[in-house]
């Protein structure tokens, strides 16, 4: 068992859960740092002013800001081919509406490229990882208004300028299909209609802004794929998903089609757009039916069709079930994703259902679909880990988790998908984005950082880290 070569094997982070110095560098306010900490059962809490004695995660994180060239030296120990990481928007345009990007903060991305490249490591640039700017969602309700395009691009501009020559691969939105569902968007996408105190799971939803602001991330995104093209003809950009198919719960042809329906809607609408250079006929019913009435410019399906990616991306964690029956409808237990529990699958601690074979069944109904390569930039196991007296961490579930789905991406590999690398998320522990813990660790390498505040940033290296390295030696052949 091998893997091609050249296979990017590497890891994947996020700015605002790892890099903390959230105001250093002339850094503005991201939506993330308005939000609390929570846990699995209590929302975190956004607060639009800061209260002072009230925890923000993601103001510290794991201070990768400070300590990423030790971080990387400790990625191309394992062998990292690629590091899939995001910029933080707003250490590039700190209001995120300025005319001039921050010196300080494209230094600092540069420092963090130079890095990678020191070691052979290859970048994987997300421009927006859930951190639109504070400042753009207040005047304009983020991505509900059509002027955060300019403002975006600007950005890119900026970024794709700079960058040129030492980056290749870049994504436009993190798991852009977020925003098809109620929480979509971490504040970016137009549902922080008032501003005040709430719960995170409290947010008001508005499908019309939900979807109008989708518009304009793939009219954003297809402006972003050209430029990037006429700035550097060797960059490549991708699209990336929530991969999370859906089976029916049953062979009830009823089931399959609630199956077939929630597959359009989250996993297959924003990628067709982005990947195919249109609207799918299935959204015009959906549309319909749930009174939404997207507003286009005359030029938009145009600049669609003009854009589309180079690449599909996608985050891979579990799959989902739907049944006709709404009895057996059980939101928020199922899974993340509020489908129907799979009888056929075991969760993890956080109630996410595992399964290996789903992302060799999603690789191969993602290739048929785009014919497009393929990158699996997140995946892994969110757990509690301890350290034990002598200081090691046995994490051996992840190893579990992680080689298993190793294995159904080689199978996938077998049954001829074009799969290119496998960046699994959180290969250092941080913060978790849905509940803002620390204690839900994914990481290779453990960090010193507990969710009262505490701890002194130290890394120490898991089990998983010995393993993961002797399966990149190994291209994916040693995976015991
Ligand atoms: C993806 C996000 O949804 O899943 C990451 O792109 C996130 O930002 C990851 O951290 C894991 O989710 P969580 O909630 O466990 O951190």
């Amino acid at each position: 068992m091998s893997f091609p070569k050249g296979f990017y094997w590497g890891g994947a982070t996020a700015a605002n859960q790892c890099e903390g110095a959230w105001q250093e560098g002339g850094k503005g306010i991201s939506c993330p740092d308005i939000c609390t900490g929570g846990t699995a059962t209590q929302s975190k809490r956004i607060t639009p002013v800061l209260e002072e004695a009230t925890f923000y995660p993601s103001h510290d994180a794991i201070d990768h800001y400070h300590r990423y060239k030790e971080d990387i030296a400790l990625f191309a120990q394992m062998g990292f081919k690629m590091y899939r990481f995001s910029i933080a928007w707003t250490r590039i345009f700190p209001n995120g509406d300025e005319e001039e990007a921050n010196e300080a903060g494209l230094k600092f991305y540069e420092g963090l490229i130079d890095e990678c490249l020191k070691y052979n490591i290859e970048p994987m640039i997300t421009i927006s990882h859930y951190e639109v700017p504070f400042g753009l969602t207040k005047k304009w309700n983020g991505w509900a208004d059509r002027r955060m395009i300019e403002c975006y691009l600007r950005y890119c501009r900026a970024i794709f300028t700079r960058y040129k020559g030492k980056v290749k691969y870049w994504l436009t939105f993190n798991e852009i299909n977020s925003a098809t569902g109620k929480m979509g968007g971490f504040l970016s996408q137009g549902i922080l209609n008032e501003i005040k105190t709430m719960e995170f799971m409290d947010q008001k939803d508005v499908p019309q802004n939900r979807f109008q602001g989708l518009h304009h991330q793939f009219i954003a995104s297809a402006l972003a794929v050209r430029m990037a093209h006429e700035i550097d003809p060797d960059y490549q950009v991708g699209c990336m998903n929530i991969m999370a198919t859906t089976y029916g719960l049953t062979c009830d042809p009823n089931d399959q089609i609630a199956a077939q329906k929630q597959n359009h809607l989250f996993n297959w609408f924003c990628s067709d757009v982005q990947c195919r250079g249109a609207y799918p006929n299935y959204m015009q019913r959906y549309f319909k039916e749930n009174n939404i009435k997207i507003k286009k410019e005359e030029k938009d399906d145009e600049i669609l069709k003009n854009g589309c990616v180079d690449f599909y991306t996608c985050s891979y964690y579990m799959s989902n079930c739907q049944s006709a029956d709404p009895t057996k409808q059980d939101a928020g237990k199922g899974n993340i994703l509020n489908g129907v529990p799979n009888p056929y699958l075991k969760a993890s601690d956080w109630g996410w259902q595992i399964d290996p074979i789903g992302l060799r069944f999603s690789l191969n109904e993602i290739w048929d679909r785009y014919q497009l390569p393929i990158y699996v930039v997140e995946n892994g196991l969110g757990a509690y880990d301890k350290i034990e007296e002598d200081g090691s961490i046995h994490d051996d579930y992840r190893i579990d988790y992680l080689r298993r789905h190793i294995e159904q991406m080689h199978e996938a590999i077998l049954d001829g998908v074009d799969l290119r690398g496998y960046t699994p998320w959180g290969c250092i522990d941080l913060v978790s984005a849905s509940t803002g813990e620390m204690r839900k660790r994914y990481g290779f390498i453990f960090v010193e950082r507990y969710d009262d505040g505490s701890g002194d940033y130290s890394r120490r290296r898991k089990d998983s880290f010995y393993w993961y390295k002797k399966v990149i030696a190994s291209n994916g052949e040693d995976l015991d």
